[in-house]
């Protein structure tokens, strides 16, 4: 199946893999409409139309998928996540969208406990039992996350603080996710109906991650490991208040890659 032939809708459009999504497509020549509340946020690119509106808005959702034949599906983490994208689902089908591209999680998982690996599994499960052809992306965590609180700590305190011992995580850059998604929507081929794990080249520790921006930055970066405890205190400590899920689920070990695969077979 090929649809490169209309247009490519994106939600999610100003966000860390919806940005990449849509450079990669205009790079490429393909046509795409993309959602923003805000347009002062929107990248002016070439092959590219902006609309601006919330996606919980009918009208602005109809505007936005009209005239569509794939769509890549993503509104960021939240707990009407599910509710919210099954209804754009329920709307793309409904407009004549054929394919539709989600950004999932690894956390996605049918026993899932903790919120977001059980709101990413059901979307998920909606999304394959619609009827339409799809593909679900599981990303491990992004490089850009160290854009954030992180970059802040090495700007401020030559610091990294994190509650993840020495383990290790296989960090991936949003443009490579961006250019799978590309890929797919050029043509899905043989990777239809599927959840596709993606990662970086390598596992690395954050005493890597340390060690790197120590050697980029000419200055040594301490990776300061901090007790699962320690590290709540100083989530809850900051003046921005985050609901209680997430203090609790993003302080929580990492899933092993293994199990992570095992997932995506369970869907597949
Ligand atoms: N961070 C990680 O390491 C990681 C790893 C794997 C999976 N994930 C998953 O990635 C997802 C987050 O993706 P991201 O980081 O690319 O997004 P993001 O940077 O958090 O951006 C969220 C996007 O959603 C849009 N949005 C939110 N609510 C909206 C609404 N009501 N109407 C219209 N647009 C709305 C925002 O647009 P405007 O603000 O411009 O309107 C923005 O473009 C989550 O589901 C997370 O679980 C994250």
């Amino acid at each position: 199946m090929n649809y490169s032939t209309a247009t490519v809708a994106v939600l999610g459009a100003t966000g860390k893999t919806g940005s990449q999504v849509l450079a990669v497509l205009s790079d490429a020549g393909i046509v795409a409409r993309a959602l923003t509340r805000d347009l002062s946020n929107a990248r002016q690119l070439p092959f590219t139309e902006w609309i601006q509106g919330d996606m919980n808005d009918t009208a602005c959702l109809r505007t936005l998928l009209e005239g569509c034949n794939r769509l890549y599906l993503n509104s960021g983490l939240s707990s009407t996540m599910v509710e919210e994208q099954s209804r754009i689902i329920d709307e793309a089908k409904r407009y004549g969208v054929k394919y539709i591209l989600r950004l999932s999680s690894p956390a996605a998982r049918p026993d899932a406990t903790d919120n977001p690996g059980k709101w990413h599994w059901q979307a998920d499960e909606y999304l394959r039992l619609s009827g339409l052809q799809w593909n679900v992306l599981r990303p491990q965590s992004f490089m850009q996350n160290w854009l954030g609180e992180l970059a802040a700590s090495v700007k401020g305190e030559r610091s990294i603080y994190e509650a993840a011992g020495g383990g290790k995580k296989a960090f991936i850059h949003t443009r490579d996710i961006g250019n799978v998604a590309a890929a797919l929507f050029n043509d899905p081929g043989e990777w239809v109906n599927a959840a596709i794990p993606l990662s970086g080249p390598a596992a690395i520790s954050y005493h890597e991650v340390a060690a790197a921006i120590s050697v980029a930055i000419e200055e040594p970066v301490t990776y300061v490991e901090l007790s699962p405890a320690d590290a709540r205190q100083r989530v809850m400590q900051k003046e921005e208040c985050r609901p209680g899920w997430q203090i609790y689920t993003f302080l929580r070990p990492p899933p092993s890659v293994a199990e992570q695969l095992k997932n995506c077979s369970a869907i597949m």
